[in-house]
């Protein structure tokens, strides 16, 4: 690929909106989840590719064909674009925004520290740092999940920091990946949303996503806010979904019903769907809590109170169940852990990641260490992730290891390793068989008969 880092007066003539021009260059500001899998993939489709992030480690990483997290494929594909020359890794966002056409703003949008409100320090700078460096027409397209209304904020960012004179649009085209399902998600959505756009940035965006569009991915042309509240309803109906079954699961407990089953049930009915109806521990991980609160306080600016108070309860249900399963593990200990053994197998969010980020998991097990138990984790990606947020808990390097001596063992997220696991060994290395499902995926009658202890949520006692 060539890089020009100096002289960018070759670069004037480039037509970003011309249908009949050049494949459009892309850059892609934020190398982080979002951002690092997005430049791959449109590598991957094809196009020349630069990723800008400040930080120089990721960007030597990713540079080396290293991912900075733990995604499956991700490393693969990255080792495979990065040899094709397409794809490359910058701090240089000068140079990066004078070579590109289509900038795409891929940076995080965390929880404000001090309320519910996401934070959008990164997204203004990132778009005003395009602006300003802007040296051709250009369209910037947002990804990031921002609160609805702030794309419009944006616009007027850009109008103040690009130079005059030159042709630039900003829409939004909200990303939908799922941890561990990001390159997959990527490269085939479920949908192409975007939003704002004019024919002639839509029609460069239809070039930019060929690849899917012909694979059969929907295209949904919207305004700026629908595209925004996309994405954010998303999140929120998922969330919403799962604390149903989570309040469901509290009923089954207490009438000797299997939420499972029933789940199960509910799912072929194809209006309502099998997916997102796992009851147990919740959901955490860096984007539905953070967006539900972000909607939840957007909904109480813009007067929506109605969806503000349905989320609300959708929060407690969820924060609710990380106290039903510490009852539990209190219950199993005789009604106090202090100086009892707890094996916590899974730290990680969900399967399939290293993310700890409102992981309910660790947040259990750092429950249970504050009320004097001695717990030991295992996760099999998330022991590095978890150490460095909680580094006072004990952690193990197996299954065997964690759930050694221990007076309950609590399942919190539901790896395979765990799943698959042979419940007769395992009761011989603990102190008491006492396991918690808190996940729905262990087979009860297995363990029980294996001389197990087995509660589950909304699984009644045997
Ligand atoms: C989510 C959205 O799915 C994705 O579209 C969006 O772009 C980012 O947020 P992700 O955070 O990777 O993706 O996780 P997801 O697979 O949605 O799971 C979220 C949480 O819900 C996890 O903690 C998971 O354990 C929990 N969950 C999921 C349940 O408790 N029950 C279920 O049935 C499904």
């Amino acid at each position: 690929m060539s890089t020009r880092t100096t002289d960018l007066s070759d670069l004037f003539p480039r037509s970003t909106f011309d249908p009949d021009g050049p494949a459009p260059r892309i850059a892609v500001l934020g190398t982080g989840y979002l951002g690092a899998t997005h430049a791959v993939a449109m590598a991957q489709l094809g196009m020349e590719v630069v990723g800008v992030d400040t930080d120089p480690n990721k960007v030597a990483m990713l540079t080396a064909g290293k991912v900075p997290f733990y995604e499956p494929g991700l490393p693969e594909l990255l080792t495979e674009q990065l040899a094709t020359g397409r794809l490359r890794f910058t701090t240089d966002v000068a140079e990066a925004v004078g070579w590109a056409d289509v900038h795409f703003v891929c940076v995080g949008t965390p929880q404000s520290k001090t309320s519910h409100a996401a934070d959008l320090r990164f997204v203004e700078a990132a778009t005003t740092s395009i602006a300003r460096h802007l040296t051709h027409d250009a369209l910037i397209v947002g990804k990031s999940t921002v609160p609805v209304g702030t794309g419009a904020r944006l616009r007027e960012l850009v109008a103040d920091a690009a130079p005059a004179g030159l042709r630039t649009e900003l829409v939004w085209n909200p990303e939908f990946l799922r941890e561990g399902k990001a390159v997959q998600d990527t490269l085939h959505p479920d949908r192409i949303v975007l939003g704002g756009t004019t024919p002639d940035s839509e029609a460069l965006l239809r070039r930019v996503y060929a690849g899917p569009i012909a694979e059969g991915s929907p295209v949904v042309v919207c305004d700026l806010p629908t595209a925004e509240l996309v994405k954010v309803s998303a999140n929120a109906f998922l969330a919403t979904k799962i604390s149903f079954i989570n309040a469901i699961s509290g009923v089954c407990e207490a009438a000797g019903a299997d939420v499972t089953v029933l789940a199960d049930a509910l799912g072929h009915d194809v209006r309502i769907g099998r997916q997102f109806l796992d009851a147990g521990l919740g959901f955490g991980g860096g984007c539905l809590p953070k967006d539900i609160r972000a909607l939840m306080h957007r909904s109480n600016e813009l007067g929506a109170h109605q969806a503000s108070a349905l989320l609300q309860q959708v929060d407690e249900i969820n924060m609710g169940q990380r106290s039903r399963v510490i009852d539990l593990a209190l219950e199993a200990c005789g009604g106090s852990v202090l100086n009892r053994r707890v094996g916590v197998l899974g730290a990680a969010f969900k399967p399939h990641t290293d993310d700890v980020r409102d992981s309910p998991a660790l947040n259990v097990a750092a429950a249970l260490h504050l009320r004097g138990a001695q717990v030991t984790v295992y996760d099999p990606q998330a022991g590095d992730t978890a150490r460095s947020s909680f580094p006072t808990l004990g952690y193990a390097t197996s299954v065997d290891e964690a759930v050694e001596g221990a007076d309950v063992v609590l399942v919190l997220t539901e790896w395979d390793e765990f799943v698959d696991a042979e419940p007769a060994r395992l009761a011989g290395l603990t102190h008491q068989a006492s396991v918690i499902d808190a996940r729905g995926k262990l087979d009860a009658a297995r363990w029980r008969g294996a001389g197990w202890s087995f509660r589950g949520l909304g699984r009644a006692a045997a």
